[in-house]
């Protein structure tokens, strides 16, 4: 049975939108497995209050996207505690699937929310929040572990992500767990333009179509052993 170590409802800083009973319980399952928790409690409790901040920062200039952030923290450390990786790579991909998206603050709204097709410049704006976000990151040397989500995040299995064009397994696993937490957040969310918000059984078909082009094929494979209903239990 987990302990309540860190109690995420009690910290005023949560943007009230933001907050999820499902990331308590899934903080919790982290902690839990940590061997000797006394000698990192102190770091990941400060990581988490700058996160809030992040979190509360982005939600304010982009709701959807702080909104979106926490859905992908939260999947993304399940698809990670599923693939049985240790509690330092699922904390990554909690913590980092909570910050993958924070250089978005630096991207009009407008862009953010357009309806309908980018132009190429808009695109090209759009893919700078990646670099938008390691820079900000920077001032935040407690928040360095949980990097690599942030900066691979669009990273693709054949080599045709953005920025680095990474490829495989030189990709971090952290990295694309969130690149596949972050297209289903994407392909379910409602956008204002067509096909405006797709289903589950959609989102899971269009997973498998990407697998080993898009996505790595095991956690494709681990993704599709969780239920609809875990996942839903996580937005
Ligand atoms: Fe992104
Ligand atoms: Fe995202």
């Amino acid at each position: 049975m987990s302990q309540v170590l860190i109690d995420l409802n009690k910290d005023s800083k949560l943007p009230s939108a933001w907050y999820h009973v499902g990331s308590q319980k899934i903080l919790d399952e982290i902690l839990d497995d940590i061997p000797s928790k006394e000698v990192f409690l102190p770091q990941i409790l400060s990581c988490l209050e700058q996160i809030h901040n992040l979190i509360k920062e982005t939600s304010t200039h982009s709701l959807p996207t702080g909104l979106h952030l926490g859905r992908v923290g939260r999947l993304g450390a399940i698809i990670a505690q599923r693939a049985q990786l240790e509690w330092k790579e699922r904390l990554e991909c909690l913590y980092g699937g909570w910050i993958h998206d924070v250089g978005k603050i630096y991207i009009p709204e407008h862009i953010l929310n357009k309806p309908g097709r980018l132009t190429k410049e808009e695109y090209e704006l759009i893919q700078g929040h990646v670099t938008y976000g390691c820079e900000l990151l920077r001032d935040y040397p407690h928040l360095q572990p949980f990097v690599d989500p942030v900066k691979y995040h669009h990273e693709r299995w054949d080599g045709n992500g953005y920025p680095h064009k990474l490829k495989g397994l030189d990709i971090p696993v952290t990295a694309r767990i969130i690149a596949l937490s972050d297209a289903y957040d994407a392909i379910t969310s409602f956008r204002p333009y067509p096909p405006y918000q797709r289903t589950h059984e959609e989102a899971i078909e269009e997973i498998n179509r990407c697998s080993a082009s898009h996505f790595d094929p095991h956690i494709v494979d681990v993704f599709c052993r969780i239920t609809q209903e875990e996942i839903e239990a996580t937005l």
